[in-house]
């Protein structure tokens, strides 16, 4: 299956992504992810991305465009992959359907996150991630590593990310509603939308973005 996920920031994107993607037996492709190893790894796109990020701005489209054509090109994305943070305005869903088109492929859906915003404020605040993969995601009161400060996945050490500051994600909710909530209806005219309540436990809402994507097939 081929599967974007939207949603604000703090949704929960990356969180049901890593289950989902198992379950699918699909890579899990996040820009964000993308981002941050290059910058961990102090690269050229690294250092151009980190000035937009703590800014909380996207990144420009034929830095982020460029480097999702990469990844969806590699071997373990063959057969499907779910897109977590990208597209994120309508230039890149355009750019998507393009790269799809020309690879003989579309989208099996899109799943969109429906979080109240003092809730994603809630998450934002307690997240911690891993300084080894940032796809390793806790929350210091919702869903707590089993070590305080070390990460369960591979024992590396939990932080909170540069861009989580207050400042920065009343600019990322602003991008978001601004920029990136128009694809939802560029992907409605397509019949793609799903939308799933992503309030309650971490295994719920999985359950029913899985129920929702059975539903399809
Ligand atoms: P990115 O990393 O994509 O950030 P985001 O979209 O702002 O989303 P988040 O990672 O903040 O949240 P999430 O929805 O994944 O939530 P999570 O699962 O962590 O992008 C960062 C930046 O990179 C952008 O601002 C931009 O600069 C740049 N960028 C990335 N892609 C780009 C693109 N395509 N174009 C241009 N620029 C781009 O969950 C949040 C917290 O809640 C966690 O602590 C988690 O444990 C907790 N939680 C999750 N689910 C639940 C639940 N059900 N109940 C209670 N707590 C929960
Ligand atoms: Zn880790």
């Amino acid at each position: 299956m081929r599967i974007v996920l939207v949603g604000p920031p703090g949704a929960g994107k990356g969180t049901q992504a890593a289950y989902l993607a198992k379950n699918l037996a699909i890579p899990h492709i996040s820009t964000g992810d993308l981002f941050r190893a290059n910058i961990s790894q102090s690269t050229a796109l690294g250092r151009e991305a980190k000035s937009y990020m703590d800014a909380g701005q996207l990144v420009p489209d034929s830095v982020t465009i460029a480097m999702a054509e990469d990844r969806m090109g590699h071997a373990d994305a063959a057969n499907g992959f779910l897109l977590d943070g990208f597209p994120r305005n309508i230039g890149q869903a355009e750019s998507l359907d393009d790269y799809l088109k020309g690879h003989d492929l579309k989208l099996d859906a899109v799943l969109d996150l429906e979080v109240p915003e003092d809730e994603v404020v809630k998450r934002i605040a307690g997240r911690r991630i891993c300084r080894k993969d940032s796809s390793h995601v806790f929350h210091a009161e919702y869903n707590k590593p089993k070590a305080e400060g070390v990460c369960d996945v591979c024992g590396g050490e939990l932080y909170q990310r540069d861009d989580d500051s207050e400042d920065t994600v009343r600019k990322r909710l602003e991008v978001y509603h601004t920029q990136t909530e128009p694809i939802i209806d560029y992907y409605k005219a397509q019949d793609l939308v799903v939308t799933i309540p992503a309030l309650g436990k971490v295994s719920e809402v999985t359950e029913r973005a899985m129920a929702a994507l059975k539903a399809l097939s």
